[in-house]
């Protein structure tokens, strides 16, 4: 796993935006696996104007993003169907008819994760995993126990989780108990992955995830398996950490190394 240490959330953001604008303007027709929650937002807006300004085109990108809360219509303001939209579809060029996401309002949400599940392949497979990291070592909504080797299906979310997400609802009833997510065998299939940590309150996990046990405890551990995953950490996200001098020796202050 490639750790790259970055000394604030804002350096981190920009590096992971140039490893998103490097992938797309190498392969304009990259297929992206997307992710949502608040560590992103300053990564679509970062992407976003490297749209206006240096015109990077997402014209010929396809995405899929991770999952989608189950019983919430695309239009419903906490749908991360409305989240892209606001975030980064509309802010860029992308084609609607190539960006998807789960359908969190299917009448049947098993068939519909094996239908997403179908369409990732058909795509010819993500090239490069957005991702996050969920302070119970969660990633897409794999929660702690998640199978290692599942792929996209309905899975119930943790009172932990629900607690994190509450704030995008009006009450923790209202927040959803269950969602679409991609599995943690899909994300692994992904060509490169790249997961995004900020904030002390993300350090344990991520300490869990680069350099405990590969654990189902830790669904995010299994990314020690990929061959090409990036983790892109501020220093507070990192602090947890045993082997960050190695890790800063490798990539000072976040650059590749000179092996790259
Ligand atoms: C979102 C997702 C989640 C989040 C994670 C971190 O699509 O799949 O795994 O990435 O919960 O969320 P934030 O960034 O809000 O802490």
């Amino acid at each position: 796993m490639k750790v790259l240490i970055l000394p604030d959330a804002q350096a981190a953001i920009a590096r992971a935006a140039e490893i998103v604008a490097r992938t797309v303007t190498a392969k304009p027709d990259a297929v992206l696996g997307l992710a949502t929650g608040g560590t992103m937002l300053p990564l679509y807006e970062a992407l976003a104007q490297r749209h206006n300004d240096d015109g990077l085109s997402f014209a010929q990108t396809t995405s899929f993003n991770l999952d989608e809360y189950i019983g919430l219509a695309p239009d419903h303001p906490c749908s991360y169907h409305h989240y892209m939209q606001e975030a980064f579809f509309r802010h860029v060029d992308i084609d609607p008819l190539r960006t998807h996401l789960p359908k969190g309002d299917a009448a049947d949400p098993r068939a519909a994760s094996h239908d997403y599940e179908a369409l990732i392949e058909a795509a010819g497979g993500i090239d490069l995993q957005l991702l996050g990291i969920g302070q119970n070592g969660h990633i897409g909504f794999n929660e702690p126990t998640a199978s290692l080797g599942s792929r996209t299906r309905v899975k119930t979310l943790t009172e932990s989780t629900r607690r994190a997400n509450q704030r995008y609802f009006s009450s923790f009833d209202e927040t959803p108990r269950y969602a679409i997510t991609t599995g943690v065998a899909t994300i692994l299939s992904s060509r490169k992955c790249l997961l995004i940590a900020t904030g002390e309150s993300k350090a344990e996990a991520v300490a869990n995830m680069v350099e405990g046990p590969v654990s189902a405890a830790c669904p995010a551990s299994a990314l020690q398996f990929h061959a090409r995953a990036t983790v892109i950490l501020d220093e507070a996200a990192a602090s947890a950490l045993k082997f960050t001098d190695y890790y800063e020796n490798v990539h000072p202050e976040g650059r590749d190394s000179v092996f790259e």
